[in-house]
């Protein structure tokens, strides 16, 4: 997160949490997860598209530690209630009646099938529930159907712009390395996230127009889906080694996990020098395959500031305070987050210690 923004948002958590201690209750409900608990506790329904994905879990553990860090603030208590919607929106949607029927103070919803928000946002208004949608980025006509519906995410097509600026920064810097066959054009191959996830649609659209806007010839040797996997990605990739060996020249990654699948692949062929390989989203085993040159770079897909934004914009709807405040709100609905370049020349700021 900007400095600006982080040092504004804690002075407000500060004032807001402050004020939610001197006017806590005694009085008892029940919490999401169904245990008696004060009203001095905000209860927030947290429904994941599946645990088995490196970036939501990530998140996941952003979204703990800051909510612990929160509590520390003040006499306030955050129950988180956490579950896994084990792909499947009908899952999802019995979970999210849970949560409304247990009491939950907001809902945070990675959705599992982002065609059916508008099933999710009728809930949660019928109950008078604020939703909260991150990562998985619903139709803006979902998140319009009701005020107290927000999302929080990063912008796709930015990142996927950004991911084809590392690579146009390595070709205009050293063609040569890259340019395997010396004919002057970029033979790529693109290995996808989810059909019909935002994320996979426009990082697959920009990262590749980032290259032919700065007049890169470029040829695709091969793309499909990996579904976000490592392990689809590998299989992939090796099926693309076997047709085109090693004149593959630089493979896009919509995700890290898939990024370090063809890595995986790769080395297992024996293919070396590797090709130029990125990612998104700085995952900690994505940090460490740039720390060892394999992984050429990454674009910061930021789980930190998603799970703090998620944290500050729901302690504001709990205690009735200007969210725009809290967060940095955008068209009333949308906080977008930073996102940055990562190679080996910045690496250290990215690392945790
Ligand atoms: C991330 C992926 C993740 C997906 C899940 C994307 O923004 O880059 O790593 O699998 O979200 O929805
Ligand atoms: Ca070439």
């Amino acid at each position: 997160m900007n400095p600006t923004i982080r040092k504004c948002c804690s002075r407000w958590l500060h004032k807001a949490l402050a004020a939610l201690a001197a006017a806590a209750a005694l009085a008892c409900c029940a919490s999401c997860s169904g245990e008696p608990e004060a009203s001095n506790t905000l209860r927030i329904g947290v429904s994941l598209y599946t645990l088995d994905d490196t970036f939501i879990s990530s998140v996941v553990q952003n979204l703990e530690r800051t909510a612990q860090e929160a509590e520390s603030h003040a006499d306030l208590k955050i129950n988180l209630s956490i579950v896994d919607g084990r792909s499947n929106q009908t899952t999802q949607l019995e979970q999210v009646d849970r949560f409304i029927a247990r009491g939950c103070d907001i809902l945070c919803i990675n959705i599992v099938d982002r065609t059916a928000a508008a099933v999710v946002v009728d809930k949660a208004q019928e109950a008078g529930v604020p939703l909260i949608f991150f990562n998985r980025q619903p139709v803006d006509e979902d998140i319009r159907r009701s005020s107290q519906v927000y999302y929080v995410g990063v912008n796709a097509q930015g990142n996927g712009t950004l991911q084809g600026r590392l690579v146009l920064d390595a070709w205009q810097k050293d063609p040569a390395s890259i340019d395997r066959n010396g004919d002057g054009i970029l033979q790529y191959a693109m290995l996808e996230g989810e059909p019909g996830h935002q994320d996979a649609l426009l990082r697959t659209e920009y990262s590749v127009k980032a290259l032919t806007d700065a007049e890169v010839s470029v040829e695709k040797l091969a793309s499909d889906t990996a579904n976000w996997n490592r392990g689809q990605a590998s299989a992939r990739v090796s099926l693309w080694i076997q047709e085109f060996g090693d004149q593959i020249e630089v493979i896009f990654a919509n995700n890290d996990d898939m990024a370090l699948g063809a890595i995986d692949a790769l080395k297992e062929a024996g293919i070396s020098p590797l090709p130029l390989i990125v990612g998104v989203d700085a995952t900690a085993p994505a940090l460490e395959s740039i720390a060892a040159g394999e992984l050429y770079g990454t674009v910061l897909n930021d789980a930190d500031g998603m799970a703090r934004s998620m944290v500050d914009l729901s302690l504001a709807l709990w205690s009735g305070s200007d969210p725009s405040e809290a967060v940095n709100l955008q068209d009333g609905h949308y906080v977008w987050l930073p996102y940055r370049k990562v190679t080996q020349d910045n690496l250290s700021e990215f690392m945790t210690p």
